[in-house]
Parts: C-alpha cells; sequence; structure tokens
C-alpha cells in the first residue's frame, strides 16, 4: 500500500480539490482507496458526501489518529491512502508527511504560494520526503505561450530543486462546479480538464506505485 499526503502551507491552493481527485481517479481506475480528511474544516469529507453514486471510502481523522488508520488501510487491503491536510496547520501536516511514500505539493503561481512553498519545502525535506510540486489555478498559454507568472513560477520551483509534475492544472471553472456534485472533471464533458487531470494523477501515481516517489 502506498500514501500520498496532499500538502501546502497555503489555503486554496487547490489542496482538497487535488486530494479528492486522486481518491476518485484511483476508484476510477479500480483501485481500493481511502481518503483520509485531517482538515478540520472536513472539504474533502464534505465533497465525498455530495456524490450520490460511487463515493471514494473516506475518513474524518486528525494527524494523530493517522498511523493507526494506515494500518487498518493496509491489514483491510487498501492499495492507495490520500491524506488531505490542512494549511498552515504544521503538527498536523507534519504527522501526514512522515507517513507518507510521496507528499504531493500544491502550488498556485503566486508570489505568497511560492513564498509558503519555501516553508513547506523545508518541512518535507527535514522529515527526508521525496515531494513533487503541482502548479495549479495557472492561466492558460496564449498561441502556445505560457503567460510569464507560470514561468516565473516554474523558475522559482527549479531554484528551491523542486521536482514539478510535467503536467500543469489551469485555472477552470469547472474544478468548482465538479466538486459541488463530488465529480471528478475526468468524468466530465470538460476534454481539456478531463485530459490534464487525468494526466497528472496518471503521472502521480506511476511515480508513487513505482516505488520512485
Ligand atoms: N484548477 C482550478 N481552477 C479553478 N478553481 C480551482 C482550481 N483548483 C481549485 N480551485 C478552487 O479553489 C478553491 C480552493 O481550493 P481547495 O481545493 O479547497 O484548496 P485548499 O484545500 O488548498 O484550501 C476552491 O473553490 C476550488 O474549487
Ligand atoms: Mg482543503
Amino acid at each position: 500500500m502506498r500514501t500520498i499526503a496532499v500538502v501546502a502551507r497555503k489555503g486554496g491552493s487547490g489542496k482538497t480539490t487535488l486530494a479528492f481527485h486522486l481518491a476518485m481517479a484511483a476508484k476510477i481506475r479500480d483501485r481500493k482507496v481511502l481518503l483520509a480528511d485531517i482538515d478540520p474544516q472536513r472539504s474533502a469529507s464534505e465533497t465525498c458526501r455530495h456524490r450520490i453514486k460511487n463515493p471514494p471510502d473516506f475518513a474524518e481523522t486528525s494527524g494523530s489518529k493517522l498511523f493507526a488508520l494506515q494500518m487498518a488501510t493496509r491489514r483491510n487491503g487498501g492499495e492507495l491512502l490520500i491524506i488531505d491536510t490542512a494549511a498552515g496547520s504544521d503538527e498536523e501536516t507534519a504527522s501526514a508527511i512522515v507517513l507518507a511514500d510521496l507528499c504531493v505539493m500544491v502550488v498556485r503561481p503566486t508570489f505568497l504560494d511560492l513564498a509558503a512553498a519555501i516553508q513547506t519545502t523545508d518541512m518535507v525535506r527535514r522529515l527526508r520526503k521525496p515531494v513533487i510540486a503541482v502548479l495549479n489555478q495557472a492561466p492558460s498559454p496564449r498561441t502556445g505561450v505560457e503567460p510569464p507568472t507560470v514561468t516565473r513560477a516554474l523558475k522559482a520551483l527549479e531554484i528551491l530543486r523542486l521536482p514539478v509534475a510535467p503536467v500543469i492544472l489551469r485555472s477552470r471553472t469547472i474544478y468548482q462546479t465538479a466538486l459541488e456534485s463530488g465529480m471528478s472533471a475526468e468524468e466530465c464533458e470538460d476534454a481539456l480538464a478531463s485530459g490534464e487531470i487525468g494526466q497528472l494523477v496518471d503521472f502521480i501515481f506511476r511515480l508513487v506505485l513505482s516505488g520512485k516517489g
């Protein structure tokens, strides 16, 4: 069984959106998955409750209970444990990072997100865990050219020596509307969104399941 912790010190970066999409993607791909929600706001759990058909298994829990949950998930034949963490809650987030095979750090291409990424990177490195950054809510390229905010963010992540996922999630309303009904953008008609999120989750699963993550 592999564990993915979705982290970022900054609120609103897209942790819950990505954690839910990872859990749904695992389900769609017939993998036995549990989404552990350690954010007291319980947004991931709320999203799962909104889903009518086949919601992913989820648990409302906390950092101190994660180890027992991970053991139980392994005993029950779980293949993937996805942990959605809260912003700014370092101790709780550290409990998730310690148990993770891979940390997925969600970063928007903004100055404040990048500043917060420095601190999250520090924490992940102190705990000696593999990490991959995902750029989220990025503006789309215009005539094939990345907007300067995106190239600047990629440069900043390179300076931090943070590996960046090869797929960038763009700012799209579908990520907001899909979650309202507990849907994954992969299940929606928007080919651009379902294409990018599908490629991203496949990349993350390959990374973590190959053991390189
Ligand atoms: N790629 C995206 N495009 C547009 N809106 C997004 C995207 N990713 C997340 N959002 C929206 O941004 C807000 C914050 O996302 P959320 O996943 O709750 O962040 P966090 O869990 O890090 O606080 C939500 O309203 C969500 O729907
Ligand atoms: Mg959240």
